[in-house]
């Protein structure tokens, strides 16, 4: 199973990925992740991502492709991964597509998380996501059981640097100019499926579970 998770900032993305990646036991793949651990390294590299991801820019595609391609030819990839803020742009889906026919593979299934705009501020300025483990939180809505504390692993919970209003701001732009176009890319290829992602966590969970039991059993 090789499912994509897509939608705007705040969508829910990282969070359903991680509960899906556990059901079907495939590694979930979240650029955001890599290239925030990467911007800590005192490289060139580091500095240069870094520089992108804080002011909520999409980092250029030939070093995001490169990144996915060495990750999803691990071994651990074999029986399926999932996706999480990749591709982005439509370069970025047309070099997926590429790699993966390379290895004889092909997109499962494009999870869409369609959520609304207000709802997408009041999520990303509450966030707080654990700097061990990397498990996503929300003071209101999803909060952990001791206050700043992770609920999984007992890392220290912090604010990510582009969850500052402004920058939310410029990352809602950058999706609908460079990434809303995908929409129709995967449509066109009927890889889409869409989700409502403004209802509670779980039901979000179970219909995207619904989704993928039923495209596995090659009933759309
Ligand atoms: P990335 O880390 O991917 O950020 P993003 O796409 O902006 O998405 P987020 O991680 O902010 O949101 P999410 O959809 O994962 O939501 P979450 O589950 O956390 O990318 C960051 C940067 O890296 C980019 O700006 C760019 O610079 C660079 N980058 C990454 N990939 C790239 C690429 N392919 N190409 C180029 N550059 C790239 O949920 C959000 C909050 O809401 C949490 O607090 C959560 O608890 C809460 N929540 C979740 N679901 C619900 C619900 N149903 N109800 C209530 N609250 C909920
Ligand atoms: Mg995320
Ligand atoms: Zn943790």
């Amino acid at each position: 199973m090789i499912v994509i998770f897509f939608g705007p900032p705040g969508a829910g993305k990282g969070t359903q990925a991680s509960r899906i990646s556990e059901v079907l036991e495939v590694p979930q793949i979240a650029t955001g992740d890599i290239f925030r651990g990467k911007s800590k390294e005192n490289s060139q590299l580091g500095r240069k991502v870094k520089g992108f991801m804080e002011k909520g820019q999409l980092i250029p595609d030939e070093i995001v492709n490169e990144v996915v391609r060495e990750r999803i030819s691990k071994r651990d990839c074999k029986k399926g991964f999932i996706l999480d803020g990749y591709p982005r742009t439509i370069d970025q889906a047309i070099y997926l597509d590429k790699a993966l026919k390379d290895m004889g593979k092909e997109i499962t299934a494009v999870i869409y998380l369609e959520v609304n705009e207000d709802e997408i501020v009041k999520r990303l300025s509450y966030r707080r996501t654990c700097n061990k483990c990397g498990a996503i939180y929300h003071l209101i809505f999803n909060p952990p059981r001791v206050s700043k504390v992770c609920d999984r692993c007992g890392g220290k919970l912090y604010q990510r640097k582009d969850d500052r209003e402004e920058v939310i701001r410029e990352r809602i732009g950058v999706y609908k100019e460079k990434t809303e176009p995908l929409l129709r890319f995967y449509h066109e290829r009927g890889k889409l499926f869409k989700v409502n992602g403004n209802r509670e966590i779980d039901d979000v969970a179970k219909e995207i579970m619904d989704i993928l039991e039923t495209v596995k059993k090659g009933d759309v």
